[in-house]
């Protein structure tokens, strides 16, 4: 069974055995059950106390205690964008099938796109994922970023140096920088969405005139409490370091943190709990509202990146286009469809599928969506149920890697969804 403390960048504590917790002090002399004591930092040491995380660790041994690393194939899992023109075309893809041969969580990401880097610790990476075995004896930390998991399909069983996440499609995870894990597969099967996050730490956004209530609320995210394995055998540490995968050799499980306390720790949170605000007037606001997390960039106002959700619910507004309006947007978004179907297309954009729509590319919803909204009885509220389709928003353009480009999962019609927008205009009838 998995416990949780519940909260948003608290300061947590837990122990798995009774006493294993130092009290008053984080490195006494000589730790009890001869555990040894470890930081692990997730900001610079100075970082304002709102924004400052670490964590100290009481484990086994100390997580130096490994062979050497040596580099390994990364695959399709991509870190450097400037390879290919980017095209400024409306991208979409169908979902990425299920591997036929054995594949483990890191074996089977794929990115699809990104932006920045890890050495300018800056952007982020969009990646799909597809596996149908657990890792066991092998346990991966990323270095470059802290990975935003979206589980579109199958359980989730993260098991972390700092206890165990079980999640669902319509949950997500949050694993930082560093952290180590490994994804077990209930279901025997698994597909999702990764945001790797460059830049800083997700946090929650301020409220504004919201106030104190609404959106992602702190006490619904869940940390886990501290869980050890006591196993020595043949372990493989592998890592995401500076673009490349590297892999080290380890005599016993790294997960054996028997307690912890502090704020840098993975957490799990269910976007059914979201608290969507909109209008209750007129017009659709912009999708800000529907914020969930959020990466600052240097520039006050700015974000890296923004993971944001489209929920169920209620729209009421009067005398008003209710669907997302035709936009171009100066940031760039890549979406997902964890379930059910998105409001602003009739069809083409399946659960598990992804779409980019860049900086400055004209996109909204569809032939089919304008007119059954154009003419919609407004007198009753549209109940949308039965959805949950999000988006990695960042100020830089996502830049698509060669896999996505060639992959035969693009489709190459999706510009024709708007080419059967009919001109309404007529200079007499205003
Ligand atoms: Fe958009």
């Amino acid at each position: 069974m998995t416990t949780y403390q519940s909260g948003f960048g608290n300061s947590f504590e837990s122990e798995a055995l009774p006493g294993a917790l130092p009290v008053g002090r984080n490195s006494p002399q000589r730790c009890p059950y001869g555990l040894y004591a470890e930081q692990l930092s997730g900001t610079a040491f100075t970082a304002p106390r709102a924004d400052n995380r670490r964590s100290w660790l009481y484990r086994i041994r100390p997580s130096a205690t490994h062979l050497p690393f040596e580099q390994i194939d990364a695959g399709p899992i991509v870190s450097a964008f400037d390879a290919l023109p980017v095209p400024p075309n409306q991208l979409r893809w169908n979902p990425l099938p299920m591997p036929d041969a054995p594949t483990d969580f890191v074996q089977g990401i794929v990115t699809m796109a990104g932006s920045g880097s890890p050495r300018a610790q800056s952007g982020a990476a969009a990646h799909l994922y597809a596996t149908n075995r657990s890792m066991t004896e092998r346990v991966f930390y990323n270095a470059d970023g802290e990975m935003l998991i979206v589980p579109q399909q199958g359980r989730h069983r993260f098991v972390t140096e700092l206890g165990v996440i079980d999640a669902e499609p319509q949950e997500i995870v949050v694993i930082p920088r560093g952290v180590r894990f490994r994804l077990e597969l209930p279901d025997g099967q698994a597909r999702g969405y990764i945001c790797e996050n460059y830049g800083a730490n997700f946090r929650l956004p301020d409220l504004g005139p919201i106030g104190s209530n609404g959106l992602a609320n702190p006490r619904d995210f869940q940390t886990p409490t501290a869980a050890y394995e006591d196993i020595e055998g043949a372990y493989e540490l592998v890592t995401k370091f500076m673009g490349n995968l590297w892999s080290a050799a380890m005599t016993h499980s790294p997960i054996d943190v028997v307690a912890w306390h502090g704020d840098y720790a993975p957490y799990k949170y269910d976007l059914r709990r979201f608290n969507a605000i909109g209008s209750i007037t007129f017009d659709h606001p912009d999708p800000s509202i529907f914020l969930v997390l959020h990466s600052a960039s240097d520039t006050p106002g700015v974000s890296n990146i923004d993971f944001v959700i489209f929920p169920p619910r209620t729209l009421s507004m009067q005398n008003t286009f209710r669907p997302p309006w035709f936009h171009r947007n100066i940031a760039s978004e890549f979406m997902g469809l964890v379930h059910g179907a998105y409001d602003a297309k009739a069809e083409g954009f399946s659960p598990g599928g992804a779409s980019i729509h860049n900086s400055m590319t004209g996109h909204g919803p569809d032939a089919e969506t304008f007119e059954k909204a154009s003419h919609a009885d407004l007198s009753k509220p549209d109940v949308i149920r039965d959805t949950m389709a999000f988006m990695f928003e960042t100020r830089n353009v996502w830049e698509p890697t060669k896999f996505a480009l060639a992959s035969a999962e693009l489709q190459d019609d999706y510009y024709r969804c708007w080419q059967t927008l009919q001109k309404h205009f007529d200079a007499d009838r205003p």
